[in-house]
């Protein structure tokens, strides 16, 4: 079922709107590196290749960052070797320095991701490095994956508030966010970690980037803002957006993250806009239903909750 088929009026005011909006799926790492069981690597492969024959092209797999980190996502290269590629679907992996980019090559990977952050604190909680060093970790690591014909895709967490100091200086992210570009990251993922921002926030954080064609939003549903926010990122000219599957997700090193955007929640928006994703939402809605099913609790998304009842 569709916007339209439930009598709502033909679209209207989507002139600013992008015809087609691809949607980075980061379920299977963002949504399962932050639950408290380690869900089994069979589970994990028949949850990606359900995504995929959904539609989704774009499916962020796994993190290549220290097991004990992130004991959930240890099963990496475990999972890459047992993965069955679908023609015309890419499978990026997070890797946050050299030790994990010689995993990310060894397991044949095509796309990774590099996360910075936006913050001191952050920088020290979730990477072990200074707001400056975190530099020193990253540039020998995407020289090396450039190298190896790797495309690179740059993070920069806490773009508008850090639960430790509070709301983030634009200056601050965009500092960020230009040297990962500058690096050679061919994408830059603006991430509202704890998500505490608001539409104009947005608005204002992307204006303050030189170019907007290479910036993708990924928004946490903390405060209920991830679908407004969307829509404000659409509208100056984004066309990227990261979702996690069920709205699974969060970030074990950021305190009060919750999950992020739900995938159907941002197709069920796109879909009365008229805006092309390429994904069937029943399919979608199907596996978000299955994979509640596999952690023991329901989905948080409201669209899969409507449209399962
Ligand atoms: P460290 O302890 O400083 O590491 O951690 P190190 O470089 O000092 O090395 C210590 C030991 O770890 C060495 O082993 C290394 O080989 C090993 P030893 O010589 O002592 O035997 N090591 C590794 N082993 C396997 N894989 C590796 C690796 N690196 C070092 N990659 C490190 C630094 C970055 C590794 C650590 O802090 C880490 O793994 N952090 C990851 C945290 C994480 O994954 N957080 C969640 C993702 S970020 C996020 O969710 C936000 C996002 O969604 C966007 C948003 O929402 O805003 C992306
Ligand atoms: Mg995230």
């Amino acid at each position: 079922m569709g916007a339209r088929d439930v009598g709502l009026p033909d679209v209207v005011g989507s002139a600013s709107l992008p015809s087609r909006v691809t949607i980075w799926e980061v379920g299977a790492r963002d949504g399962l590196q932050n639950e408290s069981v380690v869900v089994p690597v069979a589970v994990k492969l028949e949850f990606l290749d359900r995504l995929a024959a959904a539609g989704l092209s774009v499916l962020e797999a796994t993190s290549f960052v220290h097991p004990k980190w992130v004991p959930q996502l240890a099963d990496a290269a475990e999972l890459l070797a047992g993965l069955s590629p679908r023609p015309g679907v890419v499978y990026p992996v997070l890797v946050p320095n050299e030790r994990g980019l010689d995993r990310a090559l060894e397991a044949g990977v095509t796309h990774i991701a590099i996360f910075a952050s936006a913050t001191e604190t952050f920088a020290s909680r979730n990477l072990n490095r200074t707001l400056d060093s975190q530099f020193e970790m990253f540039e020998p690591t995407v020289s090396r994956a450039l190298a190896a014909g790797l495309d690179v895709r740059g993070y920069v967490s806490m773009c508008f508030g850090d639960p430790w100091e509070g709301p983030v200086a634009r200056s601050q992210v965009v500092a960020v966010g230009e040297r990962l570009l500058e690096m050679g990251c061919s994408q830059l993922s603006l991430g509202d970690t704890i998500g505490v921002a608001t539409p104009g926030q947005v608005e204002s954080l992307l204006e303050g980037f030189r170019d907007v064609s290479r910036l993708a939003v990924h928004f946490h549903d903390t405060y209920g803002q991830a679908l407004s926010n969307t829509l404000a990122a659409l509208r100056c000219g984004v066309t990227t957006v990261d979702s996690s599957a069920g709205g699974l997700g969060g970030c074990p090193y950021a305190e009060s993250a919750t999950g992020n955007l739900a995938t159907e929640d941002l197709v069920w928006m796109l879909d009365g806009l008229g805006v092309e994703t390429g994904v069937d939402l029943d399919k979608l809605v199907e596996t978000s239903v299955w994979m509640a099913e596999q952690l023991g609790r329901p989905s948080p998304s409201r669209v899969v909750r409507a449209l399962s009842k």
